[in-house]
């Protein structure tokens, strides 16, 4: 059963809204007892009173250098069994307009908390010899992203830190999963966008499909749209796919 393998506890990173509140419901349904954490305190105080199951809710900022360290404290005397880092910052605009700070907060964010994270976790579910960790990447993992240049380079990261974690914990009882989203309507890419990108998928459809997919890693891309499109993608040249990469993202809000 799902709660035998990735319970009691899951800790998700970046739960408030959107996909992370998704996850948390999710797993709560599951079976499992949830650690809230995101920045707002009183949109998780509210999301735990809707759950099914037990939670605890932590409010912090993920791109501060203590945040895995205060994560690790809060969860010292919990079972946990699954890490779901969802979580990330992405500076939207031409990388010359961009504050160097913003870039790399985005760092701090998507690299270095969800490495450090994973690095606590990582032998405790060993340990017991059972667990999973799922990392959020997206399609901009694949290749570069213009004008969300440095958060494509993160999520390429996230896909390469949970593939390479993949192969090395798979004959230890745990699973890691990179689930490289496209499109989701949440209310972060709803804000950034003017008109309804190809194959958006609901938040609700992207996180059960990757709970689904969590013992069948290394890598999920979730929808079939989004499947069949980065499948086309392969066999064009990389400046080719660069290029549709950039249409893409000059239809969402930039800065003007
Ligand atoms: N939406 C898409 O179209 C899409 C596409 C591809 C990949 N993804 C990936 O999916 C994940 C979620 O995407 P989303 O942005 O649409 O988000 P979301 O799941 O709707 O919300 C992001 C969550 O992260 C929290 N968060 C953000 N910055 C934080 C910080 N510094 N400290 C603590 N919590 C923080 C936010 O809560 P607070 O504001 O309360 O802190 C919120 O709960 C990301 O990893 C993203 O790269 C999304």
């Amino acid at each position: 059963m799902f709660s035998d393998k990735y319970g009691p506890w899951a800790v998700v990173a970046g739960a408030s809204e959107g996909m992370g509140a998704q996850f948390a419901k999710q797993l709560s349904a599951r079976g499992l007892k949830v650690v809230l954490v995101a920045r707002r305190e009183q949109v998780l105080t509210e999301l735990a009173a809707t759950l099914p199951g037990e939670s605890k809710c932590l409010a912090l900022d993920l791109g501060t250098p203590e945040a895995a360290a205060r994560i690790a404290a809060f969860t010292a005397g919990l079972d946990v069994g699954l890490l779901v880092y969802n979580a990330a910052l992405s500076p939207i605009g031409p990388f010359l307009e961009q504050s160097l700070e913003e870039n790399l907060r985005a760092i701090d964010v998507n690299v270095k908390t969800p490495t450090a994270l994973a690095h606590h976790f990582a032998p405790r579910l060993v340990k017991r010899g059972r667990g999973g960790l799922v990392l959020l990447s997206s399609l901009t993992a694949f290749q570069g992203s213009p004008f969300v240049s440095t958060y494509g380079a993160t999520k390429s990261f996230n896909l390469s830190l949970a593939e390479g974690l993949w192969a090395e914990l798979r004959g230890q009882g745990v699973d890691v999963l990179s689930v490289c989203a496209g499109a989701t309507a949440t209310p972060n890419l709803l804000k950034a966008t003017r008109k309804a990108p190809p194959g958006m998928q609901q938040p609700e459809e992207v996180v059960r499909e990757a709970l689904d997919a969590l013992g069948s890693g290394p890598m999920l891309i979730p929808g079939r749209f989004n499947r069949f499109a980065s499948f086309l993608l392969r066999f064009l040249p990389r400046r080719a796919t660069i290029q549709i990469m950039a249409n893409q993202t000059r239809k969402l809000q930039l800065p003007s």
